[in-house]
């Protein structure tokens, strides 16, 4: 197996993060190597936020788990675990030396259709993953975290983000500070057939 295979195979979510800042070369570095990936028509969707500055991380981490907490106790989960999670989500956001998060730009479509927005989201997507990998390249761990799509508008609100710019991801960038547990993949016969 070459070592690009090896790379590719090695890259895992990391939780959790050394305080260590990361030079703003390397995330420059990181965020045009993202901007390689592929897109429907070119059309290259995805923006980035570096959300790094101390207060600009509280005030995110305010208003994704004040969104949590109202989510949560409307599922009528117990208070006890809502307020867990929410200590787990600041803690994880205090902790990680730069976020980004990654949008996608609702008007950068060809066309008005449902097919457009879907490969306006898959592109995005794709930027996504390449800028883990990009940090991976850097020795750099990171973790995909979904928690902005259940906060769109206070997102946008709080990072004072231009209307187009809709949420799909942040990701959380640092140095390693755990190792990765071992992973179960699900074998190619299982997920995929030949005919
Ligand atoms: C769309 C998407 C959403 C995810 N959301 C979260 C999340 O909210 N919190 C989290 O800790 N990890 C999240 N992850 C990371 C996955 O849990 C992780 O990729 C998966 O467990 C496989 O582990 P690996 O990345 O180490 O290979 C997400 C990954 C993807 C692709």
């Amino acid at each position: 197996m070459n070592s690009a295979h090896e790379f590719l195979r090695s890259r895992r979510s990391t939780r959790r993060f050394r305080p260590d800042p990361i030079p703003d070369s390397v995330i420059e570095r990181i965020l045009t190597t993202a901007t390689y990936a592929p897109s429907a028509h070119n059309l290259q969707p995805w923006r980035f936020v570096i959300v790094k500055n101390p207060d600009s991380k509280s005030r995110l981490g305010i208003a994704l788990t004040t969104k949590m907490r109202v989510d949560m106790q409307a599922e009528g989960a117990p208070e006890s675990e809502t307020e867990k999670r929410v200590a787990n989500s600041l803690r994880r956001i205090d902790e990680a030396p730069v976020i980004i998060l990654l949008c996608r730009d609702v008007t950068v479509v060809r066309t008005d259709t449902p097919e457009e927005t879907i490969m306006n989201i898959q592109s995005t997507a794709l930027a996504g993953l390449q800028l883990l990998l990009a940090a991976h390249a850097e020795g750099l761990g990171g973790n995909w975290i979904c928690w902005p799509l259940y906060a769109t508008k206070e997102t946008q609100t709080t990072l004072g983000l231009p209307e187009s710019w809709e949420p799909q991801a942040l990701v959380f960038v640092g140095y390693a500070d755990e190792e990765p547990k071992q992973k179960e993949l699900k074998s190619l016969n299982i997920v995929s057939i030949v005919i």
